[in-house]
């Protein structure tokens, strides 16, 4: 998956943002996005990640989700005037609604979905993730994933369901929906 084979105009394009749950495949599909079609990464964690000098879950354990947020906030309004891009937002970013107005400045937002099974399958060795500690199960995914369904699908253009297909699969799909909006 080396180079750009897309044919993309990257000049017209607008940046392609990743959401949706823990697990989804936003950062899988991010790299692939990158490999297939030449975009710039921007991964909203590592971001924070690498600014704070810290692991996410030092953050929270430190300063708090509150503060996190605000990060996240931040991290957002930095990147509005990057090209070309895929910008993959931590699971949560979208629960905000500034950040979705943020985002939709400069980007079509896509929301990847994976069934609670699927994102167990896919988290359940991560000690990564602040949110999920404690609540490695179906049921707790479930009940969150359902809390936060409506914001995802306000805030989604495009939805892309990946259980069950390979990456390349759900590149292509994002690609082919994009075309919607060009
Ligand atoms: C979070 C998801 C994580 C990370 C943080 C909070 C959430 O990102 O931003 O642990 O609230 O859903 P991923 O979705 O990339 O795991």
């Amino acid at each position: 998956m080396a180079g750009d084979h897309s044919g993309l105009n990257k000049e017209e394009m607008k940046n392609i943002a990743l959401i949706g749950f823990m697990g989804a495949g936003k950062t899988t599909v991010s790299h692939a996005l990158r490999a297939l079609y030449g975009l710039t990464e921007i991964d909203t964690d590592q971001e924070i990640v690498r600014q704070e000098g810290r692991p996410i879950t030092e953050i929270f354990a430190t300063d708090g989700e509150a503060y996190f947020r605000q990060l996240e906030h931040d991290v957002v309004l930095r990147f509005q005037d990057v090209h070309a891009a895929v910008i993959s937002c931590g699971g949560g970013l979208v629960m905000n609604p500034e950040n979705v107005k943020n985002l939709r400045t400069s980007c079509i937002i896509v929301f990847l979905t994976a069934t609670p099974e699927t994102t167990l399958l896919r988290v359940k060795d991560s000690a990564d993730r602040p949110i999920l500690n404690g609540h490695m199960d179906v049921a707790y995914i479930r009940m969150l994933q359902e809390k936060r369904r409506p914001a995802y699908e306000a805030a989604a253009d495009i939805c892309v369901a990946t259980d069950g297909k390979d990456v390349e699969t759900i590149c292509c799909e994002i690609m082919q929906k994009m075309k919607d909006f060009s």
